[in-house]
């Protein structure tokens, strides 16, 4: 062996190749962020989350948005509405989103998350500090007025099992950081309330 005082000449560490999220969101000037929207189908989550990505777009924020019908007829095709599968599409969306997050993307993901344990389990994985929870609240009756995807009826007839509202949970949220009421509030005033409070989450520092 031979005995070299001056190891440290060769040591060679690596700490500065190594890019991190920081060195992501320095590139794109901005702080990344988990937008999380949940509520009940047709309650308006995917609206607001593409009507906030426009938004954030329009000034200079790279984002992706990741939804419930998007994500189940790719990454996860094989799952259905029973709990344990709804927690197994949780899990593995939050660690698509904790990756986003990592590359400095704000990430908006809309999904039902019907119950306190599917989205504490999302926090876990995500680090509360990185999540922004928006509670979209409108009444079951509103949602099932709308029936957009004309779900509601199907489920109402019997031919949906286990539907959100009808015949599965949906456990309303207690610790969201904001309530976006979709039935009393227009889309453009709801965008701008939640930018008002992310802005500062998000905005790289002059000094940074
Ligand atoms: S979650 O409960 O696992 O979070 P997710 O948001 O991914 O649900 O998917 C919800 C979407 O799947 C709904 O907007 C609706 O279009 C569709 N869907 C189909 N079957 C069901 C069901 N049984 N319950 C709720 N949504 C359903």
């Amino acid at each position: 062996m031979i005995d070299n005082p001056d190891f440290s000449s060769h040591i060679h560490t690596t700490f500065d190749q190594i890019l991190n999220r920081e060195d992501k969101e320095k590139l794109l000037k901005q702080r990344s962020l988990v937008i999380w929207f949940t509520g009940l189908s047709g309650s308006g989550k995917t609206t607001l989350a593409q009507n906030l990505e426009k938004e954030l777009y329009k000034k200079g924020y790279l984002t992706q948005v990741l939804d419930g019908d998007n994500i189940r007829s790719g990454i996860n095709n094989n799952l259905k509405f029973t709990e344990e599968d709804r927690l197994e599409n949780i899990r593995r969306i939050s660690e698509v989103a904790k990756l986003l997050m990592n590359s400095g993307i704000i990430t908006l993901c809309s999904f039902i998350s019907p119950t306190k344990e599917i989205r504490n389990m999302a926090k876990s994985i995500i680090g509360r500090e990185n999540f922004f929870e928006v509670y979209v609240n409108a009444p079951l009756e509103v949602c099932e007025q709308r029936d957009v995807k004309g779900l509601y009826a199907k489920a109402r007839r019997g031919e949906i099992k286990n539907f959100t509202g009808i015949s599965s949970p949906f456990a309303p949220p207690v610790d969201f950081d904001i309530e976006a009421n979709t039935d009393k509030k227009n889309i453009i005033e709801l965008v701008e309330e939640i930018m008002n409070k992310i802005v500062a989450k998000i905005e790289y520092g002059r000094n940074n």
